[in-house]
């Protein structure tokens, strides 16, 4: 059996606890992994003046995988600060593709009113759009002063996020929803539009289908039921991963992969949320997130069998009631912890 090199940053607040919960559950799980771990935090930023090293990109590029709790601590260090090597990770490793699944669970309680399960996967495009580093001040701090923060949307990496989410959909339930505001901004997002009219009728065994940004949030609380696949900019699926996990019953459950689909460089998992400054050293974070993601990375590190058991046991662990307090249970990060390892051992 192989081994697998995985590069872990469990970073700030509640990515710690959520990182030793995944790792613990992967291992249980039978895969092989030989684990390094990075302080890249914000404690290390505000005693060293850098969240991480210069060389850091380079170290990262020789492991087989990313993990990574979450990054923040809005208290001491501003966010834009904080979570830009992240962002530099996704770029400069060109992990383009962000997949992002949210589904219900059998003994989760449902935030909606109806009862549907919800089983769909938001594909954020991961490496330009809103969040290319592309903008100036000009007279800072005085009256005059003007921001100017530029979105760059290219042909390439729109066609190639769509490409990937048609595949992801023939390999579920041949649904895609691309998600724009082409309304409003009429060179970027009618690209998108336009892109979308031209690779449709290669999938013709996919229903395609677009809404804009705002009609979307209200359809995911109206009807999460009935999407599967939806696919967005880097901005629109960072929000709706959001709004996803609060549909089906907190962030605390929903995982996600940044992948470099061709595999050049190292893939990074994580959970959706982030360090949770408001409940952080407690002991209560929901390590469910963290855990799926951990499945995701053995999934794509081909570890089928163990990721598998691990969305099995969380599933069951689920169903038998334990729950931590943002699902309305008791448990701690420990105990739920637990349970999902004594059902991936067993
Ligand atoms: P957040 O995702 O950390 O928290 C939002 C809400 O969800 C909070 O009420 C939190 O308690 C709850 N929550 C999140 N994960 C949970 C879990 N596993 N168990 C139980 N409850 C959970 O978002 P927020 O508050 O906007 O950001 C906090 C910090 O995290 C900021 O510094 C932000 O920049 C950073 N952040 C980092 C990310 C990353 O490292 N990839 C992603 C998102 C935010
Ligand atoms: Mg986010």
């Amino acid at each position: 059996m192989k081994t697998h090199r995985i590069a872990a940053i469990p970073g700030d607040g509640i990515g710690s606890p959520v990182t030793d919960a995944a790792l613990s559950v992967a291992s249980a799980s039978g895969a092989r992994l030989e684990v390094t771990r990075f302080d890249w935090s914000c404690e290390t930023c505000l005693a060293t003046d850098a969240m991480m090293p210069a060389d850091g990109i380079d170290t990262l590029r020789g492991f087989d995988a990313i993990f990574l709790g979450a990054v923040g601590w809005p208290a001491r260090l501003p966010d834009h600060v904080t979570l830009a090597p992240l962002i530099r990770m996704r770029q400069t490793f060109d992990l383009y593709a962000c997949v992002r699944p949210a589904r219900t669970f059998a003994g989760v309680p449902r935030p909606l009113r109806r009862d549907d399960e919800i089983d769909l996967v938001v594909v954020r495009e991961n490496s330009e759009g809103e969040y290319v580093d592309n903008g100036g001040v000009v007279a800072a701090g005085t009256a005059d002063e003007v921001a100017i923060q530029s979105a760059v949307h290219t042909r390439r990496g729109v066609e190639r996020i769509l490409r990937f989410s048609f595949d992801l959909a023939r390999q579920r339930r041949r649904r895609l929803t691309m998600i724009t505001k082409s309304n409003a901004q009429r060179y970027a997002y009618v690209l998108w539009d336009r892109v979308l009219a031209e690779l449709a009728p290669h999938y013709a065994d996919v229903a395609t289908d677009k809404l804009h940004i705002d009609a979307a949030t209200l359809e995911l609380v109206r009807r999460p039921h009935t999407f599967d696949v939806i696919v967005g900019s880097n901005l629109f699926g960072d929000i709706l991963s959001d709004l996803t996990g609060g549909v089906t019953g907190s962030l605390g459950l929903n995982p996600s992969a940044n992948l470099d689909p061709e595999r050049r460089a190292p893939s990074l998992f994580e959970p959706v949320h982030g360090s949770a400054p408001d409940i952080a050293g407690r002991g209560i974070a929901n390590p469910v997130a963290a855990v799926l993601s951990a499945a995701m990375m053995l999934e794509w590190l081909g570890e089928m069998p163990a990721a598998v058991a691990i969305r099995g046991a969380v599933a069951s662990a689920l169903a038998a009631g334990n729950r931590t307090p943002d699902l309305g249970g008791t448990l701690t990060t420990t105990q739920m912890t637990a349970s999902i390892v004594e059902r991936v051992a067993g």
